[in-house]
């Protein structure tokens, strides 16, 4: 089918909740996309922070084919090998000690906010005084579900759905005395993205964190720490927060968890485990055996190839390339982020969408989040070669873009 085929066809066919980009994908190989026309693209969006190892890697096409000719579902009523298989690894690379399996970042994060309800509801039935209410931060993102949009900032992503949950207060981000004034005993969850994605890769500040984390452990409180797109080694470790010394209660993972496979994770302490029974919740897909094996592939495949070490000498070397271009064009106001999760700041909206458009028409992929901010979730496989080539392109683009003409309609939605 010809993409304009395409489109016309999915304009009366799918609801209407993505403006994407005027490519079609056809295939994948290494770190490139090809369209219909066999053109290859260079992906430094891996599928938004998804396909960590690429396209076709060898580990992950092999785990699926060998667990599709042996058992793809089970249920959650039976037990298989791959539901501990995955646990032991994923409690090893986190720190913490018991996992419920589901199928996608926003489950895990509701996951995350019921558990941490349910946790004060523990609490209190032992006599402690606890609330229900959550802390959030700004310009946070958790997706897209009823709990999810109720502790995501942008108010176009909940307004039209209100009322969502309620009792959530946002706090200016890394604002510690905010942070401090809005702490009470009626709070059950602080909820921070330890590197903010959506909201224009912005750092927790070791401050705010380790406020979080005292103010929780004094009145029984959870820390969430939402490690959705920055987790599975993105930014040099397994977990942002492993860049700091802070153990969370609740964390999330999904996004890269399998390797394009769709799977997301809840893991909690021993402690806060204790709040759920079974029956309070679950998820007919979670934990099944498919998901499971190519999550296990993917965790082995990063061990064995070392890419924790690879993905930080990488961003470093994408970042300091990056501040080198800042000191020649002054439109870069900011050159941040951590790994392979970066951020270029530019200070203007209409520019950033103009250098934006300007790397997609060289087929170079990236998105534009927080209007101003081109971002970098390039698959964990790239190489100096690669990180060339987008700076040059950029080098180029920036020192022409009052030149520049809008060529590719519209800006993709999440
Ligand atoms: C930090 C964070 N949390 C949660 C989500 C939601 O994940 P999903 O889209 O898989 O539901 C995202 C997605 O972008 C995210 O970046």
């Amino acid at each position: 089918m010809s993409l304009q085929d395409l489109q016309a066809a999915e304009s009366k066919l799918l609801l209407n909740t993505y403006a994407r980009y005027p490519i079609q994908i056809t295939r994948g190989e290494g770190v490139f996309l090809y369209d219909e026309n066999n053109n290859h693209y260079l992906d430094l969006l891996s599928g938004i922070g998804v396909s960590a190892l690429g396209y076709n890697h060898p580990a992950i096409t092999a785990a699926i084919t060998r667990q599709a000719e042996t058992l793809l579902h089970t249920s959650n009523l039976f037990f298989h090998t791959g539901t501990t298989e995955l646990a032991l690894r994923l409690t090893e690379i986190t720190g913490l000690d018991r996992v419920f399996l589901c199928n996608s970042g926003t489950e895990a994060w509701e996951a995350a906010l019921k558990l941490a309800r349910a946790h004060a509801g523990m609490l209190r039935a032992e006599g402690k005084n606890i609330g229900t209410k959550f802390l959030a931060l700004e310009h946070s993102f958790h997706g897209r579900t009823m709990g999810s949009v109720a502790t995501t900032h942008k108010s176009a992503y909940r307004e039209p759905f209100q009322p969502v949950m309620p009792d959530v207060q946002f706090i200016p981000h890394n604002d510690v005395a905010a942070l401090r004034a809005a702490f009470s005993s009626d709070v059950c969850g602080i909820a921070i993205e330890v590197l903010q994605g959506e909201g224009g890769i912005n750092f927790i500040s070791e401050e705010l964190l380790q406020t979080a984390r005292e103010l929780c452990d004094s009145t029984g409180a959870l820390l969430l720490l939402d490690e959705i797109q920055s987790g599975m080694g993105r930014t040099g470790k397994w977990c942002a927060y492993q860049h700091f010394e802070v153990r969370p209660d609740i964390t999330t993972l999904a996004k890269p968890l399998a390797a394009g496979i769709p799977i997301g994770a809840m893991l909690c302490t021993e402690e806060v485990s204790r709040a759920f029974s079974p029956g309070m919740h679950g998820t007919t897909f979670g934990g099944n055996p498919f998901a499971c094996a190519v999550a296990i592939a993917a965790i082995d495949a990063i061990k064995q190839e070392k890419l924790l070490a690879h993905n930080a000498e990488l961003g470093d070397y994408f970042v300091a390339k990056l501040k080198g271009l800042q000191t020649k064009h002054s439109v870069i106001t900011d050159v941040r982020g951590k790994g392979l999760m970066i951020g270029v700041e530019l200070a203007d909206a209409e520019i950033a969408k103009q250098i934006h458009q300007g790397m997609m028409d060289r087929r170079i992929l990236l998105n534009r989040t927080h209007e101003t901010v081109l971002r970098f979730l390039p698959p964990y496989l790239i190489q100096r070669e690669h990180v060339d080539e987008a700076v040059a392109a950029l080098d180029e683009l920036f020192t022409t873009h009052g030149k520049l003409t809008p060529s590719l309609a519209g800006e993709a939605a999440l």
